[in-house]
């Protein structure tokens, strides 16, 4: 997908959900929050889109802030949330502003396809962003696009990032807890290989 998208765009011209809202929570999410034992704890979504995995944090317990660029998506959110019967902080808001999260507020950060759509020169910028919004020895759990895909087409699935990129983005502020091998599955039967990187704050 091209990163020059404008989200806000995408969100309200949209006639049925965009091809990465895939409208359950992410089993990758699931399993850190188990290994991690983050239930109950102040946890924040970046790029949270429609909001599916800010609300199952909700539902474990968390009070969560989760924060996108678009207004339509975190007005649907805000919908789907009260439908679920949870409570979660959503703000329309770009997560490289200064001061778009309250500093070192939660245990954990979770962002599923926003890291991969940042341009080479903002991922240290994003980095930094989910670092301090980190309390000390916070967590970080990012899926990412890989390069390891082979694509005829690039621009046909989400960005592509190679481990080395990821690492050279992140490793001044976070280290390496693991590293695993996943995919995007669409609901069109798609698969995208993906990273699962979780990270610690320094
Ligand atoms: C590929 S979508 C993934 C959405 C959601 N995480 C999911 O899995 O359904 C990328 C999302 O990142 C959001 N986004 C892009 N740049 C952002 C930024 N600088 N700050 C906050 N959100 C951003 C977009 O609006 C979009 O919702």
């Amino acid at each position: 997908m091209n990163t020059e998208i404008s989200w806000e765009d995408a969100y309200k011209n949209a006639t049925e959900p965009l091809p990465w809202d895939i409208g359950t929570p992410a089993p990758e999410l699931q399993s850190a929050f188990q290994e991690l034992d983050m239930a109950g704890r102040p946890a924040l979504e970046i790029g949270c889109g429609t909001g599916t995995n800010a609300i199952w944090m909700a539902e474990q317990g968390c009070k969560v802030v989760a924060t996108d660029l678009s207004a339509t998506a975190i007005e649907t959110a805000k919908e789907k949330a009260k439908t679920a019967g949870v409570v979660v902080e959503f703000a329309a808001a770009d997560i490289l502003s200064e001061g778009a999260v309250e500093s070192e507020s939660v245990d954990f950060v979770f962002d599923r396809g926003v890291f991969h759509v940042m341009a080479e020169g903002k991922r240290g910028l994003f980095a930094l962003r989910v670092a301090s919004a980190l309390k000390n020895g916070g967590y970080w759990l990012c899926l990412a696009g890989s390069k390891d895909e082979l694509r005829e087409n690039p621009d046909n699935g989400p960005p592509q990032l190679s481990l080395a990129e990821i690492i050279d983005a992140v490793e001044k502020s976070f280290e390496i807890h693991r590293v695993e091998r996943s995919n995007f599955t669409l609901p069109n039967g798609a698969m995208h290989v993906a990273w699962v990187v979780l990270m610690r704050k320094r």
